[in-house]
């Protein structure tokens, strides 16, 4: 896989170089790519996408989950990966659970990650192959839009989304930069600096196709997520295909999957052990809380970001 990886960064070296470029919250810059910000020489970066763009072969069964970082990719990945796959584990077991004995991001792949392998684990998978991805709308390779594959969202309100990534970079920062500070990270996030921002143009993209194609795109928040999950988890279910039957229902069969994938259970699971590159399974794992940023972001702050949201969700219906 290595050598592969090599071989693709290599493969899109000049265009790279061509590319405008920022600083990076945990890399040295970040590239500019058909309107967003992304690294480079690592898995999910504009190599990744640009390979992607040219080799990967959708399924028309595929589903797939979009998501800025930090915005509940984890959380949805462990759902939809619980919910295809109900009746094949006991949802109950902590020895034996995919999801209690390994990590969503195992479990759920990135196609930025597949894209890399010699041997893409999910060519043969049985259907629907579920697949995650931080690429915009508009950079989505073009097979995943001529088959129309079903696309779940997940958003977050802005001020949560940059004070866990905050904390998410600064862990996984290379040992020989600086420590950011969170002035330098408030920053580069309002000016639409990070990997896969800017946040709102993210987000209006996959917003205004799921109003003009409700079938195939499932548009949620961390927010109402969080509030009503047991309602959502059985939206996400009916979307994805596989509803949950009334005798599941009567068997408390949802409150089972919610439960699987709640902050507590999937938290504790990932207390130990390391995903590739020795990242720690617990790093996706902070505090799992709507409105955490109240202790963070000074009024100031606050009320810039209050203004570039209203003005670039002006007149859309996305509220946290
Ligand atoms: P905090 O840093 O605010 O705690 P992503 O998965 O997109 O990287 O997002 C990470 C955020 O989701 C982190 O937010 C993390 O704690 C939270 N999270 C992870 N798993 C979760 C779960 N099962 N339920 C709710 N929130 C979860």
């Amino acid at each position: 896989e290595r050598a592969n990886m090599d071989l693709i960064f290599y493969k899109y070296k000049d265009r790279v170089a061509m590319l405008p470029k920022e600083k990076g919250w945990s890399t040295k810059n970040l590239y500019l790519y058909q309107g967003f910000w992304h690294q480079s020489m690592r898995k999910v970066s504009v190599e990744s996408v640009m390979a992607i763009q040219e080799t990967f072969r959708a399924h028309p069964t595929d589903i797939y989950l979009a998501t800025v970082p930090k915005s509940g990719t984890t959380w949805l990945k462990a759902l939809m990966f619980a919910l295809v796959n109900r009746n094949q584990y006991n949802n109950n077991s902590v020895s034996t659970h995919p999801l209690l004995v390994s990590n969503p991001h195992i479990c759920l792949p990135y196609i930025e990650f597949e894209i890399f392998k010699t041997t893409p684990t999910y060519v043969d998978a049985h259907s629907p192959r579920l697949f995650a991805t931080h690429m915009s709308y508009t950079s989505l390779p073009q097979s995943i839009l001529d088959y129309g594959c079903r696309l779940v969202y997940i958003c977050r309100n802005p001020k949560d989304v940059l004070v866990s990534l905050f904390n998410f970079e600064n862990k996984r920062r290379d040992k020989s930069f600086d420590i950011m500070t969170f002035d330098e990270a408030f920053e580069l996030f309002s000016k639409g600096v990070m990997v896969n921002g800017p946040y709102w143009d993210h987000v209006k993209g996959y917003h205004k196709v799921s109003l003009e194609n409700p079938e195939n795109i499932l548009f949620l928040t961390y927010e109402d997520l969080t509030r009503d999950t047991a309602n959502y988890v059985k939206q996400l279910a009916n979307f994805m295909g596989c509803p949950f039957t009334e005798e599941e229902e009567a068997k408390g069969v949802v409150q089972e999957i919610v439960s699987l994938c709640s902050f507590e259970s999937l938290s504790e699971a990932n207390k130990h052990g390391n995903l590739a590159k020795g990242l720690p399974n617990e790093v996706f794992f902070r505090e799992g809380k709507v409105g955490g940023w109240i202790n963070h972001l000074t009024d100031e702050m606050s009320r810039i970001l209050d203004e570039i949201t209203e003005e670039k969700f002006h007149g859309l219906n996305i509220t946290f």
